[in-house]
């Protein structure tokens, strides 16, 4: 109970700071996207920059409230004291990722990398709207179990973008390659970590 606690202490610790981060960051630091676009060079389809900064805004609050969201439902304290906001707020929480995925989908031909990084984006949005829909349909079915396994694998997307950031630092600064191919390494790499560790996380809680 104590190691559950303590691991759900972390995930909130995590999970706000990166909230956080990702506003400070891109609403107020670096609301132009000066720095991630810089590496954006020979772009087969020309980006209309207004639109394409309207949609991140829209992508970043979202995956933000996505984030916050599925925090507060995995909380056992909320969800005993009441069901009913655990219903509206994993609704929130659906709303959300349909409209990360939707921004996304918009993003996704004008990403770093070119048609091989537009590919890894329009996988995760596929297996990540799957995903959810899987978790949804299990609630449906009153499988309780089987809803939270899916909504753990679920809430690892929400970490897509700090793992891709993560990875694509490892790569560039780490190991010297430029950032266009760590960026890629980081889309894939975060991938095949986001079907992995909500796996690990699942059989040990069994
Ligand atoms: C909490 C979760 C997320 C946050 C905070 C977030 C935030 C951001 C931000 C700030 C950008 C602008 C570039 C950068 O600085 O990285 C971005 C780009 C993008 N994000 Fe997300 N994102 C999240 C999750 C996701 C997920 C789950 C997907 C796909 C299913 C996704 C797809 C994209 C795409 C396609 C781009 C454009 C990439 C490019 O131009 O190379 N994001 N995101």
């Amino acid at each position: 109970m104590n190691k559950r606690k303590t691991l759900y202490g972390l995930l909130a610790v995590v999970s706000t700071l990166f909230i956080i981060h990702s506003l400070v960051e891109n609403y107020w630091i670096d609301p132009g996207a000066t720095a991630f676009l810089s590496h954006k060079t020979g772009l087969k389809r020309e980006l209309n920059l207004p639109v394409w900064l309207n949609v991140m805004y829209v992508h970043v609050a979202f995956a933000c409230i996505a984030m916050l969201a599925g925090l507060l439902n995995f909380s056992n304290r909320i969800f005993e004291k009441s069901r009913r906001f655990h219903r509206i707020n994993g609704y929130v929480y659906i709303v959300s990722v349909l409209l990360v995925v939707l921004t996304s989908g918009y993003m996704a031909p004008y990403a770093t990398g070119g048609r091989i990084g537009s590919m890894g984006f329009n996988a995760l949005n596929l297996i990540w709207l799957f995903i959810t829909m899987m978790a949804l349909v299990q609630i449906k079915r009153k499988q309780m179990g089987r809803h939270r396994n899916w909504m753990i694998r679920s809430y690892a997307f929400c970490f897509t973008n700090m793992l891709i950031h993560l990875i694509t630092t490892l790569f560039h600064q780490g190991f010297g390659l430029v950032y266009v191919t760590s960026y890629t390494i980081g889309v894939y790499g975060s991938i095949v970590l986001l079907l992995i560790i909500p796996g690990i996380i699942i059989r040990r809680n069994r």
